[in-house]
């Protein structure tokens, strides 16, 4: 009976690990061409509630409590959502740290659009899709749009992408994604290569393409500053059964595998999205002088200091230590005024021994680490340092010789004056009486 009990709760802590995830669907055919992907969130985890995304029944919160942690849209084509469901909603939900994944094609409806540039993104025009003439896949139709994307197109960020290396090629149909380079929140998770454009195939090629060789994203993640993860996909194919388990090869020769890449790089940034991978926090931060144990209640200038911060990184769903060698602190008063790498010793805290400058004011221990992909830490603890008190002064300091020199001989110099003024004045009475 225990066992079946542990059993129980084992399996429901599983299925709650990951949090409820809202699937909004164009129709619930895409649940089986999709079903892979599905499949693997189900595995790790999360509790999918497949929803038609006109549905009217539609809410993300109810009496002010988000019902979803993640929200799934692959429903290109939507114009409008059914429900109390729209752009702003779905940007209020992200503001309030919701993740959001979406997948558009190269009919990317209205709506879609709006939430992408809410983000930082925008959309290429109707019917447009990412055509390349040299990386073409064997099995594309004639119009280019099949793509081949090498691996090294990924962003150069294991914890949102996986490994690069060893990736086979990724198969992409679909529309190209520009990004503001001036927003450096918005990231290119996988761009197109310098052949590439992003126009109608069907038209002929009036105007310049929107979107040109690299700067032709096909996937694009933001982190916000509140650390809410949004990833767009320009192609709701990339994460489909058959583009999963697709034979690859670019048809002027090369790149070639058995199976793409695409399962192994949807599953990443699946994980990377939902917040599986990337996430830190900060456990404790302590500081104190040294020799000692507790913060003081102040700090005297040109005072040694132990700075000691614990930082955590999420893996499987556990608070582990985290290992970085480029953790820095910085010693704040509006400028910083030390600026030290933090060493990690052997239990797992990052330490930094340094002294006080010469200025007394009020100062901050600040790590500000922020790294691509991972959580954003902005950590800062406010103290006071003081100038010395007058005690604390050394009674005699070597500069200061020249000036007791004078001092005491002056002193000598009137007591000898004295000594030599009352003498000679009795030698004149002396010869006077005389
Ligand atoms: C810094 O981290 C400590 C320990 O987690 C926390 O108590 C403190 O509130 C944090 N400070 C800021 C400014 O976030």
């Amino acid at each position: 009976m225990k066992i079946l009990t542990f059993c129980f709760f084992a399996i429901i802590s599983s299925i709650a690990a990951q949090g409820p995830t809202l699937v909004l669907l164009d129709n619930q055919v895409i649940k089986e061409t999709h079903s892979i992907f599905f499949k693997s969130l189900q595995e790790r985890g999360y509790s999918l509630t497949f929803k038609i995304a006109d549905d009217s029944s539609l809410v993300l919160s109810r009496y002010g409590e988000y019902l979803y942690k993640n929200l799934i849209i692959f429903a290109p084509t939507v114009e409008e959502f059914g429900g109390s469901l729209n752009v702003e909603s779905i940007t209020e939900f992200i503001d309030e740290g919701g993740n959001v994944l979406v997948a558009g094609s190269s009919i990317t409806g209205d709506v879609l659009r709006e939430l992408a540039s809410e983000c930082g993104f925008e959309v290429d025009e109707e019917n447009a899709f990412v055509i390349d003439h040299l990386n073409f896949d064997v099995s594309d139709e004639g119009q280019h749009t099949k793509i081949v994307v090498p691996s090294a197109n990924l962003i150069d960020a294991p914890v949102i992408v996986g490994p690069r290396k060893g990736v086979a090629p990724l198969l992409y149909q679909g529309t190209g994604i520009l990004a503001d380079p001036e927003n450096p929140l918005v990231l290119p998770l996988l761009t197109a290569d310098s052949t590439a454009y992003s126009y109608n195939p069907n038209q002929p090629i009036k105007e310049y393409p929107h979107a040109v060789g690299k700067d032709t994203i096909l996937i694009a993640g933001l982190q916000a500053r509140n650390n809410a993860r949004v990833v767009f996909s320009g192609s709701l194919s990339f994460f489909s059964d058959e583009f999963f388990t697709a034979f690859i090869q670019r048809s002027l020769g090369g790149l070639k595998a058995p199976v793409s890449g695409n399962q192994d790089v949807a599953i990443a940034i699946s994980q990377w999205v939902f917040k599986e991978h990337g996430q830190l926090r900060v456990r404790s931060v302590k500081h104190h002088k040294e020799g000692e144990k507790a913060a003081p209640k102040d700090y005297t200038i040109m005072e040694h200091v132990v700075y000691t911060i614990e930082i955590d990184i999420l893996t499987n769903g556990q608070w582990k230590p985290f290992t970085a060698d480029d953790v820095q602190l910085e010693f704040v008063r509006i400028d910083p005024f030390v600026r030290t790498t933090l060493k990690r010793n052997p239990s797992g805290q990052y330490e930094a021994r340094f002294r006080i400058p010469d200025v007394y004011g009020v100062y901050q221990f600040k790590v500000d680490y922020d790294r691509v992909g991972y959580t954003r830490l902005h950590n800062t603890t406010q103290v006071s340092v003081r100038p010395l008190e007058h005690t604390q002064y050394e009674r005699f300091i070597t500069s200061a010789y020249p000036y007791y020199t004078g001092a005491f001989s002056m002193m000598l110099g009137v007591f000898l004056f004295s000594f030599v003024f009352l003498h000679l004045k009795e030698d004149e009475k002396k010869s006077k009486n005389e």
